[in-house]
């Protein structure tokens, strides 16, 4: 009996001076004090089956042993523990390190100005409209009095998806303007509505520098009682204004689209040279800005909106002209480019 107790502690010893884990300790330790199977649980049985007198010593040794492995188990844990929290030190990572390898990109400066024109737009109480980019004959032409023998369509080429026979599905183009989502707007929130449109348009173009296939503009509708080509113009000076942080100047020339009746082309006074004429404004003094007008009865009408109740201005400014201005970008196509020499200017 005595030498068995001698065994167990010997061995006990061992395996805890061998424990290299929180799981390798919690075995050894169920391994020892597992109350029904435990090394020590079977001691304690054995002091049971000897003779009467020799109970006391035998049970003193194994609660003496009891007590020197638990110990030597506390001892363990308190070790691992310092261990961990070397470890610890050792995956310390330093974050107010400065670490100019992984550099954060930044904003496109498309989104840049489209972020800049939400806010200004938002700020005189219009909502942040998007439509789809693939839209149908009907949106994009037909309910902006476009019919599909109007004119007005070849000035206006886009890419066309085909249709798969007798599929019953509408006729769906890229939209070559955001206007489509003006007569979307309408039926969706009816009369009075203020809204911007800033999206992605398409163009079946030959490229150059001044032309490409895919570019952005923003649409804008105010429909409301007594509207009047007064507001467009308050409206185009606010906008301007706050994007060149100064009085800007407008005027309006008579322009053509099918949509609105009367049409303008809107331009606004050259800030380079105070309208006395440079090559930016071709001498003229004026920057050709944006298209706009009062909306046509006809196209309120395909909004579900009654013009003898209601009037509106609408307006079509291409953003991606408005970035080149801003920053002096001779080349359209730089923006697509996705080259990094390019954004990195911005
Ligand atoms: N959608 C026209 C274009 O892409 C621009 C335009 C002109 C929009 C007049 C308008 C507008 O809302 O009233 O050429």
């Amino acid at each position: 009996m005595e030498l068995n107790i001698k065994k167990i502690k010997e061995q006990a010893f061992e395996e805890i001076e061998e424990i290299k884990s929180s799981e390798e300790w919690q075995e050894i330790r169920n391994k020892y004090f597992s109350r029904k199977s435990g090394e020590l649980a079977k001691l304690i049985k054995d002091v049971k089956e000897v003779s009467d007198d020799l109970k006391p010593k035998f049970g003193t040794l194994v609660n003496q042993v009891k007590e020197e492995i638990g110990s030597a188990l506390d001892q363990k844990w308190a070790e691992l523990e310092k261990d961990q929290s070397k470890n610890l030190d050792k995956d310390f990572i330093d974050v107010t390190l400065n670490i100019d390898k992984y550099k954060l990109g930044h904003l496109h400066p498309m989104t840049q100005i489209q972020t800049e024109l939400e806010d200004i737009f938002k700020s005189m109480g219009f909502m942040i409209l998007d439509g789809p980019e693939l839209e149908s004959d009907y949106y994009n032409f037909e309910a902006l009095n476009i019919p599909s023998w109007h004119p007005a369509r070849d000035a206006q080429d886009t890419f066309y998806v085909e249709e798969l026979p007798n599929s019953g599905k509408e006729k769906l183009v890229l939209r070559t303007h955001t206007s489509p989502v003006q007569v979307r707007a309408m039926q969706k929130y009816g009369a009075p509505l203020r809204c911007v449109v800033p999206g992605r348009v398409f163009r079946n173009e030959a490229t150059d520098a001044s032309h490409d296939h895919t570019f952005y503009q923003l649409e804008g509708l105010m429909i409301d009682k007594d509207i009047s080509i007064a507001n467009l113009v308050a409206v185009m000076k606010e906008m301007l204004s706050a994007i060149f942080k100064q009085e800007v100047k407008v005027r309006l020339r008579p322009g053509y689209f099918p949509f609105v009746e009367p049409g303008f082309e809107l331009d606004f006074g050259c800030l380079i040279c105070q309208g006395n004429g440079c090559s930016v404004c071709k001498q003229t003094g004026w920057i050709e800005f944006v298209g706009s007008g009062m909306v046509h009865p006809n196209v309120l009408k395909y909004g579900g909106i009654d013009p003898d109740k209601w009037s509106g201005f609408a307006f079509g400014l291409g953003t991606t002209r408005l970035v080149m201005m801003k920053y002096s970008i001779d080349d359209i196509r730089l923006l697509q480019s996705g080259d990094l020499r390019f954004l990195n200017q911005f």
